[in-house]
Formats: C-alpha cells, structure tokens, sequence
C-alpha cells in the first residue's frame, strides 16, 4: 500500500468523467487500499479515483463506526429530504461552501470482488455520497455550492476547530 498524490483544482482530471470498472482484480485491490490510507491519511470523509489521478468509477468513505465503504460503478437509485450545510473538498485545500443535498441517499455499487449491494447513507453520509459520485462525473461542489465561504467565516471556522482540540 502506498499513500497517493490527492490533485487539487486546476488539474483537469478533476473535469473529465471517469470510466466503469470491468476488471475486478489486484489492480483494483492495490487501488482502493491506497485510496482508503489517502483519505485516513488526509483525514477526509470520502475520496474518488480521479482525485488520485485514476479516471474510473471507484470511491472510498469513511463512514466512522461502520467503517469505511468502497463502491466500484455507484449510482444513486434513491434519494429524499433535504440538507444545507458546510462542504469542502481534499482537491480543493482551504475552502467550504454552503450546498444543499439530499438528506438521505440510497446507492447501489459493486464490491471489490463485483458484487453488487445497496447502502443507504444520511446526513453527513448522504452529503458525501453525492459528493464523491459528482467526482466520477467530473464535478465539483463549488460548482453547486450556494456559496463560498468568506476569508473570515473560514477564520472562525479555524478557530472553532482550535477551541475544540
Ligand atoms: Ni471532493
């Protein structure tokens, strides 16, 4: 396993839309457990394969007590409620945005091995579903953020963060 290069805005395999995975092999295998210690590494919530460089349809959460999820070709099959809140991005350093999702997203995905299952995820979870599949599709949520944070809302995010450790 081995930590990889996370690209940041500007790079424009964040633009191009990624590829279904037909090979489920160790290819595959090496890949996704380099995404998973990129994102433990980085300490984000979820990470796509384009944002390691990798144009295919592979993403890694980290959904905390039920550990991390891996979903090969995801789709969202369902999809209710509504959510508005806070979202950055590990390709886009420094930055949040106000985006309104889904507050409760169901996907259907392949495992590691092909087999498909269905997850439902929400709040947080459903927020980075829709996220990260944007990703594969090659969008970023600054392009559906309401807005961007200003430099000082950032500070006093920064500064709610300090107080917390
Ligand atoms: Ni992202």
């Amino acid at each position: 396993m081995a930590l990889r290069h996370i690209v940041t805005v500007g790079d424009s395999v964040l633009t191009k839309v990624s590829r279904p995975v037909t090979q489920f092999d160790s290819r595959l295998h090496l890949l996704l457990d380099d995404m998973v210690e990129t994102l433990l590494d980085a300490g984000g919530v979820g990470l796509a394969a384009p944002q390691v460089g990798v144009l295919r349809r592979v993403v890694v959460v980290d959904t905390g007590e039920d550990g991390i999820l891996e979903l090969i070709n995801p789709e969202i099959i369902d999809q209710s409620g509504s959510q508005t809140g806070l979202e950055g991005c590990l390709s886009v350093p420094g930055k949040y945005g106000i985006v309104t999702r889904p507050n409760v997203v169901t996907v259907r995905a392949q495992d590691r091995d092909g087999n498909w299952f269905e997850v439902e995820g929400e709040a947080l979870i459903a927020r980075c579903f829709c996220h990260e599949l944007a990703h594969l599709d090659g969008q970023l949520y600054t392009e559906v953020a309401e807005r961007m944070l200003t430099p000082e809302e950032l500070q006093e995010l920064t500064e709610g963060e300090e107080a917390e450790d």
